[in-house]
């Protein structure tokens, strides 16, 4: 199993380059089945969740074509031919986002068979809200040997959806629901996350009549087909957040090119109070400390526009080594802390109580041997060991490999000293 070796102490200084999001582009592809004519995407990242949910398309009947010019992937999608309306348990298990194919099935097909996700590593994550949703645009739904079956062969229609608790996932699933039901619907409570008016702007350019786009209150009116269009997928804004801390974790300068402010000001306003300067330039957004240490700083984890549970872990390696302490509170899942007794066995002063850390500033980091088992806590650990003092070796990668495109060459082109090592060896 592939480990990755870190040996700590190399200021970043350069640029790095922002690929698409995995949070955007995994509902966008979903789109393909809601037109049979064909979709194109551009600045699709290359990671293993994109792949998953291309075989997953595949399975459905969707034809696929990647193309790769310089280092941009662009894929085609054309749903002309949905063959089988079932997204198996194994898939669905790999990743959860699967259960995005739910609302574009059951729209245009009239039924779906999708595996329930179950629980995972951050939390139990219930599909109830994605499920009530679609009941309420009046497709039938039963709980059967593990699966989601839901049925509407006539088709869905408009509804009144008020979310009692705001969810990216089933915002976006009714979402593309309601593109195709009869007549009007309107999701209240509705998440705001920049993937979601990507999603938004994606269906509007596929013939969906959609308003309200940024706010929690959407309206959709029902349209009889979409047809096909070519969108870029909205740059990441967690790989930028994620790269920023490293940035600043190791008293780096890096710009990171494709980067939108707009879509991270939580996080630049946080990291600010922290003693990181942020200055907006023609291709991005340059990185670097204001002067001298970073302070602590409490940061609570939000819905958007507030501070994204995705970066909670990453901003928790950077407070371990800044001046003063760190609450940290994450509100989103209820077990998004794995990464704290990793970044303890490296040296950091952490106690949690509940749904708050308390981080309290350490002169140093040491490299030890950690793994974590999601990819955000994964991501973390790397940044400890960009600051640490000697070597870290991380296992698990294949987490990393789900959201962070080619992180150990954008990492090592700005001067970090970090390499894959694929010997094999045991964790
Ligand atoms: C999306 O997950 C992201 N995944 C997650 O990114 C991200 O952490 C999360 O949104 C929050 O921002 C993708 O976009 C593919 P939710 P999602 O539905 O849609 C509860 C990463 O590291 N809930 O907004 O699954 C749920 O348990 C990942 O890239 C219900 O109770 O998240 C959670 O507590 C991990 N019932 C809260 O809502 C439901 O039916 C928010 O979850 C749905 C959700």
């Amino acid at each position: 199993m592939d480990r990755i070796r870190i040996r700590g102490g190399k200021t970043l200084k350069g640029e790095i380059r922002i690929s698409g999001a995995k949070n955007a582009a995994l509902p966008l592809m979903c789109t393909a089945l809601l037109t049979d004519k064909e979709i194109r995407f551009d600045r699709v990242p290359d990671l293993a969740d994109i792949t998953t949910m291309t075989n997953l398309l595949a399975q459905h009947g969707v034809e696929v074509t990647t193309k790769l010019s310089g280092k941009e992937r662009s894929v085609t999608l054309c749903g002309s031919n949905i063959t089988d309306t079932t997204a198996p348990y194994d898939l669905v298990r790999k990743m959860r986002a699967s259960v995005l194919v739910l609302g574009p099935l059951v729209a245009r097909h009239g039924q779906a068979r999708v595996s329930l996700p179950g629980g995972c590593a951050i939390g139990t994550r219930p599909v109830d809200l994605h499920i009530k949703g679609l009941q309420q645009l009046g497709a039938e739904i039963d709980l059967q040997e593990g699966y989601i079956v839901a049925r509407a062969p006539k088709g869905l229609t408009g509804a009144e959806v008020t979310f009692p608790k705001v969810s990216v996932g089933a915002t976006e699933n009714l979402l593309m629901a309601a593109a195709l039901a009869k007549g009007e619907t309107h999701l209240i409570n509705a998440a705001r996350e920049p993937e979601i008016t990507d999603l938004a702007k994606c269906l509007i350019g596929m013939g969906a009549k959609i308003e309200g786009l940024g706010t929690d209150h959407l309206k959709i009116q029902g349209v009889d087909s979409l047809h096909g269009v070519n969108h870029p997928v909205v740059a990441d804004r967690i790989e930028a957040g994620t790269y920023a801390m490293a940035v600043a974790i190791t008293n780096g300068d890096v710009e990171l090119i494709g980067a939108q402010h707009d879509l991270i000001g939580s996080v630049t306003s946080v990291m600010s109070q922290a003693g990181v300067e942020f200055s907006e330039t023609p291709r991005g957004l340059r990185v670097k400390r204001t002067n001298g240490d970073l302070v602590g700083v409490d940061v609570m984890t939000e819905p958007f526009p507030g501070f994204p549970t995705d970066l909670q872990a990453q901003v928790m390696a950077l407070m371990t080594t800044a001046q003063g302490a760190s609450m940290i509170t994450e509100t989103i899942f209820e077990n998004r802390f794995m990464h704290v007794p990793e970044l303890t066995r490296m040296g950091a002063s952490i106690n949690v109580h509940g749904a708050s850390a308390m981080v309290r500033g350490v002169k140093r980091l040491t490299g030890a041997p950690v793994m974590a088992t999601d990819l955000r806590a994964s991501v973390s650990l790397v940044l400890a060991g960009l600051v640490a003092e000697g070597d870290t070796i991380l296992n698990r990668v294949y987490h990393l490999d789900r959201g962070y495109e080619r992180l150990t060459h954008k990492l090592s082109a700005c001067g970090a000293e970090i390499e894959r090592l694929s010997d094999g060896a045991a964790e």
